[in-house]
């Protein structure tokens, strides 16, 4: 069986002070939580020292980035690479999120880079797939989410596959309410974990406005080892009692 996950994507949320506040309340209540779930939370680059600072004492959470270059170092404004992540004990890095794709020009081809890049540098990636509306309208959902997985893996070893983490995330439920009924989530699911040989013991996560009351809903399903978090992370005591959920059924 897949471990399970729990991470929390911030996005563009928090100041390292904010950050402060919210691990005060969460890691009281993270330690709580039993351990067959492992919890991961992903703040802005700029709250990441800060966070690692508080986590130091706490190995029941663990820290993720929203990004990440392919590059180790160079003339890339703006951006940061795997060992200025390294340095701070980071363990995740989510690439591939919808919204890096479509506001930062991220591509297959990027993407497929950062990977080998992460895993090379001992940090797990969290590779995110999913469809547009138009594109589930249409019935690309499925041819969709392969090629882009296919890509993400290409040029990888089985070694390689196996370190990997996914998250299926339609574009069409992120940030909006809107979340993918579960049983279909749990298809398209099923559909990623066999496109590409050697994803049977990797975590697939589910993203797409999970929250503490529908956790449970998805995992209870068969494919989906946890969840991306984005708007439900942001509170300490809701993101505990989703994490809760989700684990009660772990
Ligand atoms: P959401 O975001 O939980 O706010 O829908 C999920 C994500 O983008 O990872």
């Amino acid at each position: 069986m897949p471990r399970r996950i729990v991470a929390g994507n911030w996005k563009m949320h928090k100041t390292a002070a904010q950050a402060r506040a919210f691990f005060a309340t969460f890691l009281p209540l993270a330690a709580k939580i039993p351990d067959r779930i492992e919890i991961v939370i992903a703040p802005p680059f700029t709250a990441i020292p800060c966070t690692h600072e508080l986590l130091r004492d706490h190995p029941r959470v663990l820290l993720g980035a929203q990004n990440v270059h392919w590059e180790l170092h160079g003339p890339f404004t703006g951006e940061v690479a795997a060992p200025m992540l390294r340095e701070f004990d980071v363990r995740y890095a989510i690439v591939g999120h919808s919204e890096r794709r479509m506001y930062f020009n991220e591509t297959d081809r990027t993407v497929n880079l950062k990977v080998k890049t992460l895993l090379k540098h001992g940090i797990t990636p969290i590779v995110a797939v999913g469809e547009t509306s138009e594109e589930r309208k249409s019935g690309e959902t499925d041819r969709r989410v392969v090629s882009q997985t296919v890509a993400a893996l290409d040029g990888l070893d089985a070694t390689e596959v196996a370190r990997v983490v996914l998250a299926y995330e339609p574009i069409w439920a992120i940030g909006t309410g809107a979340n993918c009924e579960p049983p279909e989530a749990d298809r398209v699911m099923g559909v990623i974990r066999n496109c590409v040989r050697g994803l049977e013991g990797v975590p697939i996560l589910y993203g797409g406005s999970v929250k503490p009351e529908n956790a449970a809903s998805y995992a209870t399903q068969p494919n989906i080892n946890g969840g991306l978090v984005g708007g439900a992370s942001l509170d300490p005591e809701g993101f505990a009692a989703l994490i809760e959920a989700a684990g009660a059924h772990a």
